[in-house]
């Protein structure tokens, strides 16, 4: 997968655009030497996936929200740092937990180094997310824990399933919890340390929650109507991995004939059937219903925009949310 260069898409206003390759590298920078252990095997796994690439947008998320007040570029790059690394680390551990073989477009580090390894360097990723949020200090380390448990449960509540409860209103807590939750501390974290006032802090916290659902949207959306070279991961994972998305719960909920849950129930066993999973929930109009709700997602955010003050950064906040429902990796 080639490395997707966010803010090159984004921005036109070329101090910013400056502002932000700068914060990217200093973010690299400080990803590369506190990833490093003392146990070179140990910085090999960890490293595996870190600087494989990614998209960086949590980070991108930082910077843009600290443009609403003094953003200190070292702190900056340190908490963007702490996010990408715990970040990545849910990356170890949910491809452990959903057993998948290829991540940013290499093999993902439980099927290179196995289960016990993967697990570790994401522990491991985490200790070097709280040493760096100590700098920073205690709002920054609470703000990240209570991410984290949020996340947490998010995870675990996918893995539980709806049981009898509203399988869409499930699937959408369970995305706020496991992806909005961190997309929005990037955002208000990065606010927090630039001083940015409480109003447009909470109003750049609010369009990075609906933005996170959206991701996390368009992403299940990929899973299925993406191409692995784009996406850097397989397609129809989630099918095989019997968790079921906006487009899958939204085709069952039109399919009057019960033909689709059989076929979910088979795909498990048998990936051929991924395919024609894929155009049955295209003829329920499974793809649509999501897609009508991501583009609501995004006008949501945009509507918390109003209370943010106009310029560039705006501007970029606009571009990034509009480039989220037309991505392909
Ligand atoms: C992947 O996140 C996991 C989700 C929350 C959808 P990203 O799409 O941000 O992954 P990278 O960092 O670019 O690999
Ligand atoms: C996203 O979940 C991972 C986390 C938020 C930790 P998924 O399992 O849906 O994401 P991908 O498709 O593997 O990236
Ligand atoms: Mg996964
Ligand atoms: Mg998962």
């Amino acid at each position: 997968m080639s490395k997707a260069t966010v803010p090159e898409l984004l921005i036109e206003d070329e101090a910013l655009k400056d502002f932000l390759a700068l914060g990217i590298k200093r973010t690299e920078e400080f990803l590369e030497i506190e990833s490093e252990s003392n146990y070179n095997p140990l910085t090999e796994i960890t490293q595996h996936l870190l600087l494989a690439g990614g998209k960086r947008i949590r980070p991108v998320l930082v910077f843009l929200a600290s443009q609403f007040g003094k953003p200190d570029i070292d702190r900056l790059a340190k908490v963007s740092a702490a996010i990408e690394f715990i970040h990545v680390a849910t990356l170890y551990h949910d491809d452990v937990m959903d057993e998948a073989s290829l991540r940013r477009g290499v093999t993902s580090a439980n099927a290179k180094f196995g289960n016990t390894n993967a697990i570790l360097a994401g522990d491991f990723l985490f200790s070097r997310a709280s040493a760096i949020a100590a700098e920073l200090g205690p709002h920054v380390v609470t703000v990240l824990a209570d991410t984290l448990s949020t996340l947490c449960e998010g995870q675990i509540r996918e893995a539980i399933g709806a049981k009898d409860t509203d399988p869409i209103v499930h699937y959408l807590e369970v995305l706020r919890q496991k992806t909005g939750s961190l997309i929005e501390s990037a955002a208000a974290l990065g606010a927090y340390l630039a001083g940015v006032d409480d109003l447009v802090s909470a109003a750049l916290a609010n369009y990075a929650r609906n933005i996170g659902l959206a991701f996390q949207i368009s992403d299940d959306i990929l899973d299925m109507k993406g191409e692995s070279v784009n996406s850097g991961k397989i397609i129809g994972k989630d099918l095989l991995a019997g968790v079921h998305t906006l487009p899958v719960l939204s085709a069952l909920a039109a399919d009057k004939a019960n033909e689709l849950a059989p076929m979910l129930q088979k795909v498990i066993s048998d990936e051929k059937l991924i395919q024609p999973i894929i155009e049955k929930i295209t003829q329920l109009g499974g793809f649509d219903v999501a897609e009508l709700h991501l583009e609501s997602l995004i006008d949501q955010a945009m509507v918390s925009l109003d209370s943010v003050p106009k310029g560039s950064a705006r501007d970029a906040l606009i571009q990034f949310a509009e480039w989220l429902t037309k991505r392909n990796s």
